[in-house]
C-alpha cells in the first residue's frame, strides 16, 4: 500500500459500469495495494491494471465464487458497489402508475436491491474485524422519501429506497462485530454515464459530473466517513441524504 492510501484491498463491483470503470482508476491512482474490479464480463480492461475478476449479482453463486476469489486476497477494508439499473431496452423509468409493470418492477429490484443485498452477504465476512472498513452501495437521491416531490420513476425510487433500508439493517447488525466498520449508500449526483444518458436534457451543465469527478468525490466521502455516520446515505460532497 502506498504511504497515503486509505485503503489496501479494494472492490469494486460493476467495474464496467461508467461510475464503477472511474471509481477503479481513482483507486489504482491513489495506490491501493489491490483493487478488484468486478464485472459481468470479467474483462481485464474494466480493471485498469488491477484485478479483473466475474460476477453476476443477479446470481448468487457467482457473488459466493467472487468473493472467496477476493478472501484469497486478504481482508476486504472497502467494497464498493457500483451496479444499477434505470433503463434497459423494454425497462424504462415510469412517468405514470398506468405504465407499472410486474416484469419491470421485478427487474429493477432484482439488480438494485436483491443484488446489492446478497453481495453483502457474501462480501461482508471479509471485512477485517480490527480496524476501518467501508461498505457502501451506489444508492440516489431519487430513493429517498422524504425528498420526492416529483413522483414517477416508481420501480428505480422504489428498488433504491428499499436498498437504504437494507443497508440501515446492515450497518445496525455489522456494528455488533465490527465496531469501525461503515455501511453506507452513496449517492454519485449526476454523472453523465449510459445510465443517465437518455434524462441530461434538463441538467444544467455544471451539475453533469464526468465518471472521473464523481469518482474521486466518492473516494473522498468514504475516506472521511466515521463509524456514527454508519446506516445513512451520503451524496458526493458529503452531505446526508434524507430517509
Ligand atoms: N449516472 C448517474 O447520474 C447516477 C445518478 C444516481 C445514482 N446512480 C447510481 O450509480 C450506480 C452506477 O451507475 P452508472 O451511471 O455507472 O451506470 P452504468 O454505466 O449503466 O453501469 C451500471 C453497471 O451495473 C452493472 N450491472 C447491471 N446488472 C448487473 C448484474 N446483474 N451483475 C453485475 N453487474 C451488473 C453493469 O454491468 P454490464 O456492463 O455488464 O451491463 C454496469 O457495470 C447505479 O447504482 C446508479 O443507480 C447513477
Amino acid at each position: 500500500m502506498s504511504p497515503k492510501a486509505a485503503f489496501s484491498n479494494a472492490i469494486v463491483i460493476g467495474a464496467s459500469g461508467g461510475i464503477g470503470k472511474a471509481l477503479v482508476a481513482a483507486l489504482m491512482a491513489d495506490g491501493v495495494q489491490n483493487v478488484h474490479g468486478l464485472s459481468r464480463s470479467g474483462a481485464p480492461e474494466f480493471s485498469s491494471g488491477g484485478i479483473a475478476g466475474r460476477i453476476d449479482i443477479r446470481d448468487e453463486a457467482s457473488i459466493a465464487a467472487a468473493a472467496g476469489r477476493v478472501r484469497e486476497t486478504g481482508p476486504a477494508d472497502l467494497v464498493l458497489v457500483a451496479t444499477g439499473l434505470l433503463h434497459d431496452g423494454a425497462i424504462q423509468p415510469e412517468k405514470t402508475y398506468r405504465s407499472l409493470s410486474a416484469d419491470a418492477l421485478a427487474e429493477y429490484f432484482a439488480v438494485n436491491t436483491i443484488g446489492p443485498a446478497l453481495v453483502a452477504k457474501h462480501f461482508l465476512p471479509l471485512l477485517p474485524r480490527d480496524r476501518r472498513a467501508v461498505f457502501a452501495c451506489l444508492s440516489a437521491r431519487v430513493g429517498s422519501i422524504g425528498d420526492n416531490r416529483l413522483g414517477g420513476w416508481y420501480g428505480y425510487r422504489a428498488s433504491k429506497a428499499a436498498l437504504n433500508m437494507l443497508i440501515k439493517s446492515l450497518s445496525i447488525e455489522i456494528a455488533r462485530t465490527l465496531p469501525e466498520a461503515i455501511c453506507v449508500g452513496l449517492h454519485p449526483g449526476t454523472v453523465d454515464t449510459g445510465l443517465s444518458a437518455p434524462f441530461q436534457s434538463g441538467v444544467a451543465p455544471e451539475k453533469l459530473f464526468t465518471p472521473a469527478v464523481s469518482a474521486r468525490c466518492l473516494l473522498d466521502v468514504v475516506k472521511t466517513l466515521t463509524p456514527d455516520q454508519t446506516g445513512g446515505c451520503y451524496a458526493w460532497d458529503g452531505e446526508r441524504i434524507v430517509p
